[in-house]
């Protein structure tokens, strides 16, 4: 039996515009997609704090954050990974919705996911920008923020995003962001991005 049966839609009777009217501005979802240490975090994390200090509701969805609350319950398997994305994907539009600028900021290894982050945007007429952080693995694992490329090597991490798990490049993605760009210009170009597909 399909989870939607004997499911009915409640209408609500706020209107987006209305909502919008309150947060300063229509929602819309920039999914920040990159390897682990490339750099996601941070622009993402500056992006928040300009959104919010040019007036606008903003809202950072960071993979790490969401896997020590609603997203305990999954590893790193391929399944969970597609779990744990699908889960991020339908928070976004949820904030999205409720007129929030979504910054999510998630590996999502899979072109599945985040085609299907995408679809469930423009389903429900949202806007949606995937940023791809373009820094290649021997980049990150020099970076490494967090320790963890160390433990790989020490062989205490296996099945490590673009070390011995995948990571599906973007094919077009809206927006890829260079490693040799300064976290204000990342800023500058996501902000662009974001007015673009506001229109
Ligand atoms: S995703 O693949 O499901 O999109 P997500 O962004 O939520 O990943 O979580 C990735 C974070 O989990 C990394 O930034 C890192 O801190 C941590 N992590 C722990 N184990 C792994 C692993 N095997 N592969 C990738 N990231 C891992």
């Amino acid at each position: 039996m399909s989870s939607a049966t004997n499911i009915t839609w409640h209408e609500g009777d706020v209107s987006r515009d209305a909502r919008a009217g309150v947060a300063g501005g229509g929602g819309a979802t920039l999914w920040f997609t990159g390897l682990s240490g490339s750099g996601k975090s941070t622009v993402a994390t500056a992006v928040e704090r300009a959104l919010v200090a040019s007036g606008r509701a903003a809202y950072r969805l960071d993979g790490d954050n969401l896997r020590s609350g609603i997203n305990s319950d999954l590893a790193f398997s391929r399944e969970d990974r597609l779990e744990n994305c699908r889960r991020v994907a339908e928070i976004a539009r949820l904030f999205a919705d409720a007129s929030v600028v979504s910054v999510v900021a998630i590996i999502s290894p899979y072109a599945e996911s985040r085609e299907l982050a995408r679809r469930l945007h423009a389903e429900a007429g949202l806007p949606f920008v995937e940023i791809f952080m373009a820094t290649p693995a021997a980049e990150c694992a020099v970076r490494d923020p967090k320790g963890l490329y160390a433990k790989v090597a020490a062989g205490t991490i296996d099945s490590f995003t673009g070390i011995d798990d995948p990571y599906e490049v973007p094919e077009h993605p809206d927006l890829a962001i260079d490693p040799a760009t300064s976290v204000e210009d990342a800023v500058a170009l996501v902000l662009e991005a974001l007015e673009r597909a506001v229109g």
